[in-house]
């Protein structure tokens, strides 16, 4: 089954062919990071148009590199929620009509859903229940995946998600937007231990997250700095401070796994791509012989193909929609089964 699949919730305008929800047939992303880059973060007028504007080219270069015609489609997936609401109708109004006009299901897709079927493209022998850990610019929870389209969240960020402190993290030390890769990569030049940061915890619920208090504390050791007039170590602040997010993420992630007696564990979302975190994920799945499945860093972002992987498992669930589709700005992954 061939499933032709959208993204547009964010930033990036994404199209991809995949069949049988495993194997990708072609990935288009259009990435609008530059636009936004000049405003420190997403505009969402500006995205909702952007989407608007590449959509239709990027879906003939979606079928154009799966050697695809349209007829040769036989359902369209698209993200529905969560994500910025004009940003997302563009993606849902365009796979609607062309569901309507092709006489192919329509499968709505949930944006946290799709980022943990990033897992199935890379990782042929994935199969649920496992546990996993979506980490991104607007979420991180630590979700158990009982099915392919079963989900408890069993912890969950109470403020700040973790790529989202990043960002903040990284704008305070002027890097560019989004700044999480940038970090990531002067963590590696600098020590982890110069600066001791934060690393709160949520009282009477030990699977949650606060990363707020965390990403002030960066924000003021910089102001701090600057005010004094001392300079500061850019590598060092970032080392630090990505340790305190790693020690937060994957300490509540294997507590989860213990807890639960899950030895399959899973990383997704944005934040996935984080070079500390897979290594130190990589270090606690082997102490306590788990299984970690990871998606390569080009699955991490924002892309069509984990869409479609996901699509072909709802649709298999019979999570099929008529045109009276909407987008939601705001959505549980556990909504729908
Ligand atoms: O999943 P994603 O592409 O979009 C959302 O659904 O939000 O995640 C984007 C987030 C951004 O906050 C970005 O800074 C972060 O993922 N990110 C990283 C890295 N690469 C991207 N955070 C830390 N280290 C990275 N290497
Ligand atoms: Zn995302």
């Amino acid at each position: 089954m061939k499933i032709l699949a959208f993204e547009s919730s964010c930033d990036e305008t994404a199209a991809s062919v995949v069949e049988d929800g495993r194997h990708v047939l072609s990935n288009i992303v259009s990435s609008q990071i530059e636009i936004h880059r000049i405003y420190g973060g997403v505009v969402p007028e500006i995205a909702s148009r952007k989407h608007t504007e590449v959509i239709a080219q990027i879906t003939k270069e979606a079928l154009r590199t799966a050697g695809c015609e349209f007829s040769d489609i036989d359902a369209i997936a698209v993200t529905y929620a969560p994500g910025l609401i004009g940003a997302l109708l563009v993606g849902v109004n365009f796979a609607k009509g062309l569901a309507l006009s092709l006489g192919v299901p329509l499968i709505p897709v949930h944006h946290l859903r799709s980022h943990i079927a990033a897992n199935y493209i890379a990782h042929p022998e994935l199969e649920p229940p496992f546990l996993c850990l979506v980490a991104s610019g607007g979420h991180s929870h630590i979700v158990e995946v009982k099915s392919y389209t079963s989900f408890k969240v069993l912890g969950r960020t109470r403020d700040d998600a973790a790529g989202e402190a990043f960002d903040k993290a990284a704008r305070s030390l002027g890097f560019p937007y989004p700044g999480g890769k940038f970090m990531d990569e002067a963590a590696h030049k600098g020590n982890a231990e110069a600066i001791h940061f934060p690393r709160p915890k949520v009282e009477g619920s030990p699977y949650d997250f606060s990363f707020s208090g965390l990403k002030t504390a960066v924000i003021n050791c910089v102001h701090n700095a600057q005010q004094k007039g001392i300079e500061i170590n850019k590598n060092d602040v970032a080392a630090s401070f990505q340790q305190a997010v790693v020690d937060m993420l994957s300490e509540r992630l294997m507590m989860a796994a213990d807890k639960f007696g899950y030895k399959k564990i899973a990383v997704a979302g944005g934040v996935a791509a984080n070079s500390g975190l897979r290594e130190r994920l990589e270090a606690e799945c082997k102490k306590r012989g788990c299984s970690l499945y990871m998606p390569p860093l080009s699955l991490c972002g924002d892309n069509g193909a984990m869409v479609g992987s996901q699509g072909y498992y709802e649709f298999l669930a019979g999570n099929t929609a008529g045109p009276e589709l909407n987008a939601c700005a705001n959505m549980e992954i556990d909504t729908l089964e």
